[in-house]
């Protein structure tokens, strides 16, 4: 059995990554009707910065969208992006949170929901692991990839062995920075596919000039599934683009069966869209640099560019060298967490704090207190004792699960929310962006109601 299939996220992961997550509804829809027939085995749509993108930026009910979505996708199963306990945001939620956003999102359409966590901490999956299988939807658990001495091949192994035993659908490998080298990858995926039976999934991203070379190998090790992009909204910082991919294996003994030319008539419904946001100066070509400095230093492009910032700011930018120098340190006295949202950005600053200041960690952040504490879950190694020590002094350290001390919270803030949120959707959009969701729902409710009045007197 060579044949793989493709999941499609320009829906999702592409915008996100080249437009900065701007699709509106309505440059959606008029193009799924074609998507629908290309036989992808899914459309990922949701999670990620859409949820948020939608109410801060355009305007929009980020549930109403997977609504109208799903009322034209009828074959083609729908996928969103979680991030286990954090859900869409980044503090950890209560239990009775997570398992209620699981089942709304289920129910208002989607299908897979493809869960992580950055520290790779199963237990921080585990509730949400619970209600996807609770409410039937097919569970994908993804391993957040990185490169360090505890992240061999062993590591991934024992991790997707412990994946599969906890009940997951399928399995990913989330190269989120796109530092996964071709061959090492193949030795990867070969060996992880030789321990487990579930199918085997391969998200990357063209940043760093290796994503396509991934796939190639990926798919002759056995990768059942890749994520590829249409090429309006793929390449680049996105993931590599679907056309080429499924053009590359025709007339092999691993052909999609995908139809190229409907691919074409996807991509290029998308251009003049794309050209609109390269007339807004939302997608810059900047996107598209090849950025392999970060197969080494690990740090998305957007990070590089903030500690530059931060030292600028002290005058000290001369002494970014010894910065970039000192991640690695950093991340070592820290467990190697991975280097994705948010913890790239506290070793960063971490590291940048301590090559300014005389003494190394005389200052740290909350963020990184809360972590060596343990509030974020595990690392995947151990935290310098010296380190923990220096910063927690007498402070006791967590070893449970984060969320075990975190109060079912649901209700105080259904409460809290009743004078401008109309269903639990609207309450859960609340509890993730308080702010935002609050300014939305109010004037959502408020111009419907004007709209109700406008109406009614027409008629009177
Ligand atoms: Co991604």
């Amino acid at each position: 059995m060579n044949k793989f299939k493709i999941t499609e996220t320009c829906l999702r992961d592409g915008h996100q990554s080249l437009i900065a997550t701007r699709l509106t509804t309505d440059e959606i829809l008029p193009i799924l009707g074609e998507m629908d027939k290309v036989g992808y085995n899914a459309l990922e749509v949701w999670g990620g910065a859409t949820f948020d993108s939608c109410i801060r930026y355009l305007n929009e009910d980020p549930w109403e969208r997977l609504r109208e979505i799903r009322k034209i996708i009828k074959n083609t199963k729908l996928q969103m992006l979680l991030r286990g306990q954090n859900i869409l945001g980044y503090r950890h939620y209560a239990d009775d949170v997570v398992e209620k956003f699981i089942f709304k999102s289920i129910e208002n359409g989607i299908d897979i929901i493809r869960v992580f966590d950055a520290l790779n901490d199963l237990r921080n999956l585990k509730t949400s692991i619970d209600s996807v299988k609770k409410y039937g939807a097919h569970l994908q658990i993804a391993m957040s990839y990185s490169i360090s001495p505890v992240h061999t091949n062993e590591y991934y192994i024992k991790l997707s062995k412990d994946i599969e035993n906890m009940g997951a659908d399928s399995i990913c490998i989330k190269d989120m920075s796109g530092i996964l080298l071709p061959y090492e990858g193949y030795e990867l995926i070969r060996e992880i596919k030789k321990n487990i039976s579930i199918p085997l999934e391969i998200h990357t991203h063209s940043t760093c000039g290796l994503g396509e070379m991934l796939y190639l190998k990926a798919v002759e090790a056995g990768a059942d599934i890749i994520d590829t992009a249409i090429s309006t909204f793929g390449g680049g910082t996105s993931q590599p683009p679907t056309e080429s991919i499924v053009k590359s294996f025709e007339n092999t003994k691993y052909s999609t069966g995908i139809d190229f030319e409907r691919l074409e008539v996807i991509a290029d419904y998308f251009k003049p869209i794309r050209e609109k946001y390269l007339d807004q100066g939302i997608l810059s070509s900047k996107s598209y640099y090849i950025n392999p400095q970060i197969i080494e230093t690990q740090l998305p492009g957007g990070m590089i560019s903030n500690m530059v910032n931060q030292m600028k700011a002290q005058g000290a930018e001369n002494r970014f060298d010894e910065v970039l120098e000192e991640i690695p340190r950093v991340r070592k006295d820290l467990g190697y967490p991975p280097l994705v949202t948010p913890l790239s950005q506290m070793v960063g600053t971490q590291a940048v704090m301590n090559i300014l200041s005389k003494e190394k960690y005389k200052m740290v952040s909350k963020e990184i207190k809360d972590y060596i504490k343990g509030l974020y879950g595990k690392p995947p190694a151990e935290i310098d004792s010296d380190l923990k020590k220096k910063i927690l002094g007498d402070e006791e350290e967590i070893t449970c699960r984060p969320a075990d001390l975190i109060e079912n919270e649901f209700l105080k803030f259904k409460e809290e929310s009743a004078s401008f949120a109309k269903n639990d959707e609207d309450v859960l959009s609340y509890i993730l962006f308080p702010q935002i969701a609050k300014n939305f729902l109010e004037k959502k409710y408020n111009q419907n109601d004007k709209q109700v009045i406008n109406i009614n007197l027409e008629f009177n």
